[in-house]
């Protein structure tokens, strides 16, 4: 197994190109399964969690190629609809062949995800709502089986709490069934306006993108036939590197980005004393000598992303003064802190607010990544940290982040893989 070795305390300069968005190209992979061409699809980030649909998808049947950032997907040779648990297992992400596959062939069998590191995460939301669309859904050995043998039909779905995926789910769903589908209270993350954005440039129409309220005018089964497009910037991973370059004093400009989805994270850089100059798709961190405390609680967008809450509690560690982070989507998105605090943090918890007392000199350690974006928060502290920081079980940052050391080390960075 792979692992990460960073020498800390180098100050990063230069530039750095950010990838496609992983959550924007997955669902948008899995709407090539409402396509009757093969798709072609650009800036997709190569990562471990795109590997994984692809591989799914093939398993089904259809056929595709994966070359210099670009996908080339045909799923009109799909010849069987079950999603397996050894792949469901391995990203939860899966589940988002659920509402494509129902709506075109009206059946389908997803394995159940499953909880993660990160919390119980169900998707009841997505099950109830594709049965008030006329599914018949029946959880039978961990699978969800879905049927609608005469199509999906539109309905009116008001979702309980907000959720990407799911609304995602239902949008594709939507897509092919009969009538129109109003989603009331639907997420809007811009991947899900991309995907949105994209069926409605492919004869889907669909009405209030980017709002809370969407209407979408289903094609009563007719497969779209899809225009080349590409993947837009992955503000996680652009919000990571800001942290990078914020966490060691440096100043760096991340290149290739939609400032505009990144403002909750921009306007906490800004609130904790950084200068940051911000152009049309580039934003650049000025350095700074001393970081002020700052509060954040993680929302669904416009909010501040629970995605980039483990860097900022990271970057709190070298704050003057006391931080505080509540967490208020996921239950136990907090495996970090035991990390962090083997390197030196001063972070207590209580329930889902952290308390991260800064200023502290991290001290480099054997540390173990538990999730995505924990993993992140690692390497974080890793190149503030004085000494060398091993990072284990990195397989969790090959899911999203592209050539992470080759960026890292482009930037001055001094990080390595190696094997156990
Ligand atoms: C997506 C993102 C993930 C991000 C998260 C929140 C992808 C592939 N993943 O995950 O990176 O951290 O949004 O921005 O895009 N919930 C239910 N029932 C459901 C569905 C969700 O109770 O049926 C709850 C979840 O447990 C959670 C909240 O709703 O508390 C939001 O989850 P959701 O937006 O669905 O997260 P994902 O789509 O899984």
């Amino acid at each position: 197994m792979d692992f990460l070795r960073i020498r800390g305390g180098k100050k990063l300069k230069g530039s750095v190109k950010i990838s496609g968005a992983k959550n924007a190209a997955l669902p948008l992979i899995a709407s090539s399964i409402l396509a009757k061409n093969e798709v072609t699809i650009s800036n997709i980030p190569n990562v471990k969690d795109i590997k994984t649909l692809l591989k799914l998808l093939s398993n089904l049947g259809a056929e595709f190629s994966f070359e210099n950032s670009t996908v080339k997907i045909d799923t009109s040779t799909i010849n069987h609809t079950k999603a397996n648990y050894d792949i469901v297992r391995t990203m939860r992400a899966s589940i988002l062949t659920l509402g494509p596959l129902l709506a075109r062939f009206g059946h389908c069998e997803v394995s159940l995800p499953g909880g993660c590191a990160i919390g119980q995460r169900p998707i009841d939301l997505h099950l109830k709502a594709l049965k008030r669309m006329g599914a018949n859904i029946e959880i039978k050995q961990g699978y969800v089986v879905a049927t609608a043998k005469s199509g999906l039909k539109g309905s009116t779905i008001v979702f309980d709490k907000v959720t990407v995926t799911g609304s995602e789910n239902i949008i594709m769903a939507a897509a092919l069934a009969k009538g129109n589908t109003k989603i009331i209270n639907v997420a809007k993350e811009p991947e899900v306006v991309q995907l949105c954005e994209v069926l409605n440039k492919n004869g889907i129409k669909i009405e209030g993108i980017g709002t809370d309220e969407i209407e979408i005018e289903g094609s009563e089964g007719e497969l779209l036939d899809m225009d080349p497009f590409d993947i837009i910037p992955d503000r996680i991973e652009a919000g990571t590197y800001l942290c990078a370059g914020a966490i060691t004093n440096s100043k760096i400009k991340i290149e290739n980005v939609i400032p505009a989805h990144l403002e909750a994270i921009l306007i906490k850089l800004q609130e904790m004393g950084f200068s940051l100059n911000i152009g049309d798709d580039f934003v650049e961190i000025e350095e700074n000598m001393s970081i002020d405390p700052v509060k954040i609680a993680t929302s669904e967008y416009p909010g501040f992303p629970t995605d980039m809450q483990a860097q900022f509690m990271a970057l709190s560690t070298q704050a003057d003064g006391v931080s505080v982070i509540e967490e208020r989507l996921f239950e136990n998105r907090f495996m970090h802190v035991s990390e962090l605090q083997r390197m030196g943090a001063k972070i207590t918890l209580k329930g889902n607010i952290a308390t991260i007392e800064g200023k502290t000199n991290l001290m480099g350690a054997d540390v173990m990544a538990t999730d995505l974006r924990a993993s992140s928060a690692l390497v974080l502290a890793g190149l503030a940290a004085e000494g060398i920081t091993n990072i284990h079980r990195i397989y969790h940052l090959d899911r999203g982040y592209e050539n992470l050391e080759s960026k890292l080390t482009s930037l001055g960075a001094d990080v390595e893989r190696l094997s156990e």
